[in-house]
């Protein structure tokens, strides 16, 4: 009779157990928001992984229940509580990558701009504490190339392009194409000096030459001769623009320099005026360049002279003595094929 009683009470508590069984699973299929939410958390970070990998737990997945009463909601901190730590953990990590991000990038360098290639960039980089100068002597020749407006430094310097394989840059026409940059901040400032006959500013026209420098290393085919050898042409000017460029830039080897009578210039100048199209080939532009290279760019000849870094050749006689001279001036300094 016990035994009976007890086997009713086991087979009673076995169907109470079957109907909420069912209920559970009724109420996962009608409000998945009841189960997922905490479902994945749990699978991600849980040390107890689902025992049966193989049931299909997708709320998505079963048919209708429709007909079954909407069930109560499961009760809460039954077990199934989100855990926060995994959480913090994320923060803590995603907050440190973003602190390491941020130093690192105010202490890279900063990237070669634009400027003398015709980019939109600002011509000049913020302050760096990159070494100095840019280009060492022994990988880089320069030879600055002055003489007064009308001098004929240009013709000359396409010569011995020609012959042997320089680079020419001209500070000048640099200058110019730093002017007619769309959203160059130098623009106005650039144009204003080339009218009067002033000097720019050497920073503006220092970093022009360093851009040039450096983009015509690095396009140059590997071996290049001439892209190691560069005219500098129409600089330095000033004083300041041949200490800052031997400073930051690299060290020249010489100067050569074509000397010519004001009045000799001013004829090619007005001359080359008719059909150059520049704002400064003008009587009144020649006078004020004039001063400019006497009272500003001499001195820097002298400088130079004083160092005895200097050749000099008398540019007066037709561009090909001239040449002649220049060649055989640049043989005896630099040696044969130099
Ligand atoms: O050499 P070029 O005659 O083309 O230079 C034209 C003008 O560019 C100069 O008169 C001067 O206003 C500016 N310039 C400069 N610094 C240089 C070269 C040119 O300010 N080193
Ligand atoms: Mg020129």
């Amino acid at each position: 009779m016990a035994a009976s009683m007890h086997r009713q009470t086991w087979r009673q508590l076995m169907r109470l157990h079957s109907q909420r069984t069912a209920t559970l699973t009724a109420t996962a299929r009608t409000c998945p928001r009841f189960l997922p939410v905490a479902a994945p958390a749990r699978r991600s970070y849980s040390s107890n992984p689902n025992p049966n990998p193989n049931s299909n737990s997708n709320p998505n997945s079963g048919s209708s229940s429709s007909s079954n009463p909407p069930p109560p909601p499961p009760p809460r901190n039954s077990g199934q509580e989100v855990k926060f730590w995994p959480f913090a953990v994320l923060i803590a990590i995603a907050s440190g990558a973003y602190v390491l991000l941020t130093r690192t990038r105010q202490e890279m360098p900063a990237r070669p701009n634009s400027g003398a290639s015709g980019g939109r960039g600002q011509l000049l980089p913020p302050p760096s504490n990159k070494p100095t100068p840019a280009f060492s002597p022994r990988d880089v020749t320069v030879l600055f190339v002055l003489g007064g407006p009308g001098a004929g430094k240009g013709t000359q310097c396409a010569r011995l392009v020609s012959e042997y394989g320089f680079t020419h840059l001209s500070a000048g026409d640099l200058l110019r194409a730093e002017q007619e940059r769309p959203g160059s901040e130098f623009g106005a400032l650039i144009k204003d000096c080339i009218k009067n006959g002033a000097i720019v500013p050497m920073e503006v026209t220092v970093q022009l030459l360093e851009n040039a420098m450096a983009e015509t290393i690095r396009s140059a085919p590997k071996g290049s001769k001439s892209a190691a050898r560069f005219l500098i042409d129409g600089f330095p000017r000033k004083m300041d623009q041949a200490l800052k460029f031997e400073e930051v830039v690299c060290p020249a080897k010489l100067v050569l320099f074509f000397d010519c009578p004001e009045a000799e210039m001013e004829r090619r100048l007005m001359e080359r005026g008719k059909t150059s199209g520049r704002a400064d080939d003008n009587a009144e532009s020649i006078r004020k360049r004039f001063r400019t290279f006497v009272e500003t760019s001499m001195p820097v000849v002298e400088h130079y002279e004083k160092e005895g870094r200097v050749i000099k050749v008398d540019a007066t006689p037709t561009p090909d003595d001239v040449y002649k001279d220049t060649k055989g001036k640049l043989v005896k300094f630099l040696g044969e094929g130099f």
